[in-house]
């Protein structure tokens, strides 16, 4: 997908949401994980700005039906890390949960998270492959 579809397809993926869900957003750097949230984010209500959670690790808007968690899990090593972000607290909330690096979750992940993969397309920088 062009940047402009994967905006297109996010938002319209919001549109839909209802909480609890969880979305998990893999994929390298660059590939468009905070790309795509934003455009989830825009097409569930969110009006607040959402910008990439690397240092905050996660971050919280407001503006929507429900209460939107943005995580970024590129620093998360352990299952303590993990516990000290809150996350069984973050999954309990009646909530929207995105989450990028999801791999460093491990085996926390709900089985329910949607999964959402993107990657680059080799010779076409303007490209990402989507698969859900
Ligand atoms: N088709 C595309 N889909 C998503 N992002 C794209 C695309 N083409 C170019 N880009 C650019 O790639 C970058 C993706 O950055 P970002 O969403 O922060 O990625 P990540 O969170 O995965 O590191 C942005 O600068 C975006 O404009
Ligand atoms: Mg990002």
């Amino acid at each position: 997908m062009a940047r402009g579809e994967l905006v297109a397809w996010g938002a319209a993926l919001g549109r839909g949401l209802s909480a609890p869900a969880i979305i998990a957003l893999s994929g390298d750097l660059g590939a468009g994980k905070t790309t795509l949230a934003q455009a989830i984010c825009a097409g569930y209500g969110v009006l607040d700005h959402v910008t990439s959670p690397t240092f905050a690790l996660v971050h919280q808007y407001r503006g929507a039906p429900a209460m939107v968690f943005h995580l970024d899990l590129y620093r998360i090593e352990s299952a303590a890390d993990l516990a000290n972000l809150g996350w069984d607290d973050l999954l309990d909330a009646n909530a929207i949960v995105l989450v990028e690096w999801p791999e460093h979750a491990r085996g926390a992940l709900p089985p329910d998270a949607m999964r959402i993969a993107l990657e680059h397309v080799p010779g076409a920088p303007e490209l990402r492959r989507v698969s859900w």
